[in-house]
C-alpha cells in the first residue's frame, strides 16, 4: 500500500480570478440551457422579466428568480428536467415529510461530475491510495449511498457498499475487512460506536482512520466526542439531492474549518431569508445554490433552507461554508425564543453523565408551546442516580441561561431514545396531536 497522497485537481489550486472566470462562463451556459430546454425555467424567467443574455457578471445572478422545493413538487415528477427523460441514466428522490417526493435526474455526464466532486471530498478528508471505504449511508432513492459509492470508486478505493441498518454486522465487517474510512450520518456513527462497546470491543482499536459524516446537522462538540471515542479524524460532507447529492461541499482534513464548497460546479449565495436580498460574505443567512455544470436538472438559485455563512478559502482557493448547525425547518420557537436542536446538543455534550442520543419533543398546553428534551444517560450512569439527576438539572439551567428557554428534561436509560440508522429525527412535534 502506497502512503503517497492523491494529487489535487488543478482547479482546486487555481487563482480566484481563474475560478471566477470559469464560474461566469459556466453560469451563462447553465442559464441558457435552462431557458432553452426547461419550460418551467423559461416561464419563471419570463415572468420575472429576465433573459440569460442579461447575465454579464456573477452578481447579475441576483436578477434571476429563486427555485424552491415547491417548484419541483409542482412539476412532479420530471417537469423541470432540461433533457428528455430518456437521456437520464439515473433518478433519485427524497421522501420529504408530506406529500410527493422531490425527484431529481442525472445524465451520464452528471453522474460523472457527481463522482468527481465526491472523490474530491473523500480525498480532502484524508483518503490515501489503498484505503477501503465502508459506506453506511442508505442505498436506494436517497442520494447518500450511491453518491458516496461512485465517488469512492472513482478515487480508486475499495468500496464496501453496506448501506444502513444491521448494526451488529456493520461492526463485524469493519473488523473483518479492516476498513480505513467510514461514510455515515454522525448519529448512526454513535449507534455503531455503542455496538462496538456492546460487543466488548473498544472502538478506538478499530481499523477506521477517518469518518466522513453528513446528511444531518452536527456540532463541532459532536466532532470532538466522536473523534475521541473512535480515535479517528471526523470531517463534514454536505450536500442535498436537489443540487446533486453528497459532495456539494466537504471539509479538508488539514483545517477542519467548515466544508469547502466545490465552487467550480456549485455557485453559492447567502440571502436574507425574509427579503430574499443577497448578503455579503461572512454574514449569516439562507444558503442558495446554482449548479454550473448540470445537464438533466440545472438548478437556478435553489433555496436550501439551510442557515450558514460564506467564509474565505483556507486549504483551497474555493470558499467555505460555516458548519451548518441549523435549518430553518428545525427551528423551534419556544415562547418567542428561537431554539435549534444543535444548541441543545452542544450543552448535552458538556455533561459526561449524558449520552448524545436526544430528541426535542414539542407539545402545546393552551396557547403555550412546551419543549421537553429527552436524553439518555451515558453507559454506566443510572437514570435515577444522583449524578444523572444533577446533570439533568444543570442541563436545564444552562438551556435557560445560554439559550433563554425554560424546558423540561426527561432522562432515559441507555437505548431509551430511538436510534437512527440514517438521518436522526431530532424534533418530535406533538402539537395538534
Ligand atoms: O442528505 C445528501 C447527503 C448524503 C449529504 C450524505 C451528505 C452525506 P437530502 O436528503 O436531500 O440530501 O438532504 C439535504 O440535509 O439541505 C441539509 O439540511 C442536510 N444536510 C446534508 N448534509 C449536511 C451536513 C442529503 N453536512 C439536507 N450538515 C440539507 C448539516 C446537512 N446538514
Amino acid at each position: 500500500m502506497s502512503e503517497k497522497a492523491f494529487p489535487l485537481e488543478p482547479i482546486e489550486k487555481a487563482s480566484i480570478d481563474e475560478l471566477r472566470a470559469l464560474q461566469l462562463k459556466r453560469l451563462q451556459s447553465t442559464l441558457h440551457h435552462a431557458y432553452a430546454n426547461s419550460p418551467v425555467y423559461r416561464a419563471k424567467f419570463d415572468a420575472a422579466g429576465v433573459h440569460p443574455d442579461e447575465c454579464k457578471s456573477l452578481s447579475d445572478l441576483a436578477k434571476f428568480p429563486f427555485t424552491t422545493k415547491a417548484d419541483l413538487r409542482d412539476s412532479y415528477p420530471f417537469g423541470m428536467f432540461a433533457v428528455p427523460r430518456e437521456k437520464c441514466s439515473r433518478i433519485h428522490a427524497s421522501s420529504g415529510t408530506t406529500g410527493k417526493p422531490t425527484v431529481v435526474g442525472y445524465t451520464n455526464r452528471d453522474i460523472d461530475t457527481w463522482a468527481t466532486v465526491v472523490a474530491r471530498s473523500i480525498r480532502a478528508g484524508g483518503a490515501k491510495p489503498g484505503d477501503m471505504v465502508h459506506i453506511s449511508y442508505g442505498y436506494g432513492l436517497f442520494t447518500g449511498g450511491l453518491g458516496a459509492h461512485y465517488g469512492a470508486e472513482k478515487l480508486g478505493l475499495t468500496v464496501v457498499p453496506f448501506g444502513g441498518g444491521q448494526t451488529e454486522r456493520q461492526v463485524q465487517l469493519i473488523q473483518d475487512f479492516q476498513s480505513n474510512i467510514i461514510m455515515v450520518t454522525p448519529s448512526y456513527m454513535l449507534a455503531i460506536a455503542d455496538e462496538y462497546e456492546r460487543q466488548g470491543i473498544d472502538p478506538k482499536t478499530s481499523s477506521l482512520r477517518i469518518g466522513i459524516f453528513g446528511a444531518e446537522p452536527w456540532t463541532n462538540d459532536m466532532r470532538v466526542a466522536i473523534e475521541k471515542r473512535m480515535a479517528i479524524d471526523a470531517v463534514d460532507i454536505y450536500g442535498l439531492s436537489e443540487v446533486m447529492g453528497p459532495g456539494v461541499a466537504s471539509e479538508c482534513i488539514e483545517t477542519k474549518d467548515g466544508p469547502t464548497i466545490w465552487e467550480d460546479h456549485f455557485y453559492p449565495e447567502i440571502i436574507n431569508p425574509e427579503t430574499g436580498e443577497p448578503v455579503a460574505d461572512g454574514e449569516m443567512g439562507e444558503l442558495v445554490f446554482t449548479s454550473l455544470t448540470k445537464e438533466a436538472l440545472p438548478i437556478i438559485r435553489y433555496r436550501t433552507r439551510d442557515l450558514t455563512r460564506l467564509l474565505p478559502g483556507t486549504a483551497r482557493t474555493m470558499r467555505r461554508m460555516e458548519k451548518i448547525t441549523g435549518r430553518s425547518d428545525d427551528m423551534m420557537i419556544i415562547r418567542g425564543v428561537n431554539v435549534f436542536p444543535s444548541q441543545i446538543e452542544e450543552l448535552i455534550l458538556k455533561r459526561p453523565e449524558l449520552a448524545p442520543h436526544y430528541q426535542c419533543v414539542l407539545s402545546r398546553e393552551g396557547p403555550m408551546d412546551n419543549l421537553k428534551v429527552v436524553v439518555e444517560t451515558s453507559a454506566g450512569t443510572g437514570k435515577d442516580s444522583i449524578e444523572a439527576r444533577a446533570a439533568a438539572k444543570l442541563l436545564q439551567h444552562e438551556i435557560k441561561v445560554y439559550i433563554g428557554s425554560s424546558v423540561e428534561i426527561e432522562l432515559r436509560a441507555e437505548g431509551g431514545v430511538e436510534r437512527s440508522q440514517g438521518k436522526a429525527k431530532r424534533v418530535v412535534d406533538l402539537r395538534g396531536k
